[in-house]
């Protein structure tokens, strides 16, 4: 097996939770699993006491910079500076734009996937949850910087000087980062892929979810699952009216949720909200049980 599977949702519906719990599971199983968090504001550390029997990936907003400028740092110059008198500067000026650590991390991730060196990996991806339409944006980046550059060779007929450059083509550059954009893609879209939404049962979470539907499909990915999580049960707490004032809130979104993965052909599945004092960790384990039930026909 060779699958990436990653988690969205808005910050704080428990994409974290669910991915350890779900890395955890699946390590158990013995399958060989990488957990890799894109999310750049981690918080509850708690969750990740005990990790022995996984391996992690932890990429910082400063570190995909580090690593993109690595990879397309020099490429980027090469082409950039056959047409703008620009200095290495311009790299970390575009490092620093906003998106690309984003679409990098992507292309991180499909790089190790393709390694093969994992069964899973597990993709717990940033809270904003739209990244996935920048890749269309870079690939649209590229075409304009050829563009640029044909403007640039037609008015200045200086062939003969980029021909000259000891550098690969930059047009060639260019395609070829097109073409990467393209195959990230078509990775992502692809059935090595699965992508489990992640929503709680309130308006805000309703309105995200719906929105990331939208942009899946723009794509032409197809969500696996929706996982409802935080869901007060029926018997969480006899008598506690913050509780039960709650619950009565959810059922409405829970209904329209439920309604909405029907529509859209993809099962949901219900994580209850686990109340009381449990940390972290013990949310993990808890989650995992759940997680291991709806998923026993797709593993
Ligand atoms: N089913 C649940 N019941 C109770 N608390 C939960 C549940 N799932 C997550 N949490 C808690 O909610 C908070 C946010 O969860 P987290 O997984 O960090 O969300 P995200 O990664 O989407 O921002 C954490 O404190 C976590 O322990
Ligand atoms: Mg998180």
């Amino acid at each position: 097996m060779n699958k990436l599977i990653s988690f969205w949702g808005k910050g704080g519906v428990g994409k974290t939770t669910l991915s350890i719990a779900l890395t955890k599971l699946l390590a158990k199983e013995g399958f060989r699993t990488l957990y890799i968090s894109t999310d750049i504001v981690p918080k509850n550390t708690q969750t990740f006491k005990n990790i022995e029997n996984f391996e992690t990936v932890f990429l910082s907003e400063n570190e995909v910079r580090n690593l993109w400028k690595k990879r397309f740092g020099k490429e980027v110059y090469s082409v950039i500076s056959s047409f703008l008198p620009v200095g290495e500067e311009i790299i970390d000026y575009i490092a620093g734009a906003p998106g690309i650590s984003d679409e990098f991390s992507i292309y991180y991730i499909w790089e190790i996937w393709r390694n093969d060196t994992y069964d899973v990996i597990v993709w717990d991806t940033m809270a904003a949850g739209g990244s996935i339409r920048l890749l269309e944006l870079e690939s649209e980046f590229y075409s304009h910087l050829g563009e640029a550059s044909k403007l640039y060779l037609k008015i200045k007929s200086s062939l003969e000087s980029l021909k000259r450059k000891k550098d690969k083509d930059p047009l060639k550059l260019i395609e070829e980062w097109r073409e990467l954009a393209k195959s990230l893609l078509s990775f992502l879209s692809s059935d090595a892929h699965d992508v489990y939404v992640v929503a709680n049962p309130d308006s805000f979470s309703y309105g995200i979810t719906t929105y990331l539907f939208q942009e899946f499909s723009f794509f032409g990915i197809r969500p696996k699952k929706l996982f409802l999580n935080k869901v007060i049960s029926e018997n969480v707490c006899q008598g506690c009216p913050a509780l039960e004032e709650e619950k009565e809130k959810q059922r409405k979104w829970s209904t329209y949720l439920g309604e909405f993965s029907a529509q859209n052909g993809i099962e949901m599945c219900e994580i209850p909200y686990i109340s009381g004092k449990a940390d972290g960790d013990e949310i993990v384990e808890i989650v995992s049980e759940s997680i291991k039930s709806c998923l026993s026909s797709s593993l």
